[in-house]
């Protein structure tokens, strides 16, 4: 007897801050962005970490309160039953929880995650805060300083090795809410079989963005998103 072998479809999606943006999270390089309000090399870089940790650890401990104080939006609620239909992965660029709390079973965090913690002197060991805090004098179990387990300007991203298999297995690739503006993680779009469908969901449609072959949605993802699965799931 012939099974009829039905792989599911997989749907890759490559995520960023303006996925967050309706959680009330702020984006990076938007007006009012992060980036306007904090010097990238004062508090996102080793240097910085090594040349003033406490600042460095208080402007993580405050994004870390707004993502425990956010909620997963519209975006993330459709993107987590896309997994009724679909095999689905979420890389994200995000460091927050916001598409696992939607329900989303298959993430990857390209530049890690707000609420786990690390050994400033072995990556290997990592800790989950459960939404406290990490300050000065928190040590691991070797006795090093802990650091937020995010990755900084100037640091290798270990995960993109795994995100690149996936992305190039896509039968669709939806982008949503991110300017690509930093790599590895904007390369990724370039694993994309030529056949795949490809989606980029951002109000500001893809000013200044250099790709091609995408099906451009100008809009919010909150709006967006759930329009974009609606139309798959019929
Ligand atoms: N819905 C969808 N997209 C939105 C929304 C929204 N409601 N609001 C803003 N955007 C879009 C913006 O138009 C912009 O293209 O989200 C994108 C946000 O871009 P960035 O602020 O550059 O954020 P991101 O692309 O995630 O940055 C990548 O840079 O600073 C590093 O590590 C940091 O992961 C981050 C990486």
């Amino acid at each position: 007897m012939d099974f009829l072998i039905c792989r599911m479809k997989r749907i890759v999606i490559l995520s960023g801050a303006g996925m967050s943006a309706e959680s009330g999270l702020k984006t990076f390089r938007d007006s009012d962005g992060l980036w306007e309000n904090h010097n990238v090399y004062d508090v996102a870089t080793p240097e910085a970490f090594a040349r003033d940790p406490e600042l460095v650890l208080n402007f993580y401990n405050e994004r870390r309160l707004q993502v425990l104080e956010a909620e997963p939006n519209k975006a993330h609620l459709a993107l987590a039953d896309l997994e009724k239909h679909f095999h689905v992965t979420i890389i994200t660029q995000n460091i927050d929880n916001l598409h696992e709390r939607a329900g989303s079973t298959r993430v990857l965090h390209l530049h890690g995650e707000i609420d786990l913690a690390r050994s400033s002197i072995d990556a290997s060991l990592i800790y989950p805060l459960n939404g406290s805090q990490i300050n000065i004098g928190d040590t691991c179990e070797k006795g090093s300083q802990l650091r937020p387990h995010i990755v900084w300007f100037g640091e290798p991203v270990p995960m993109i090795e795994e995100a690149i298999p996936i992305v190039e297995l896509a039968d669709i690739l939806m982008v949503i809410g991110t300017s690509l503006a930093v790599y590895p993680a904007a390369g990724l779009v370039n694993y994309a079989p030529h056949f795949a469908d490809k989606f980029y969901i951002d109000p500001n449609g893809m000013d200044g963005v250099n790709i091609h072959n995408f099906n451009v949605i100008a809009k919010k993802a909150g709006d967006g998103v759930p329009e974009l699965v609606m139309r798959l799931l019929e």
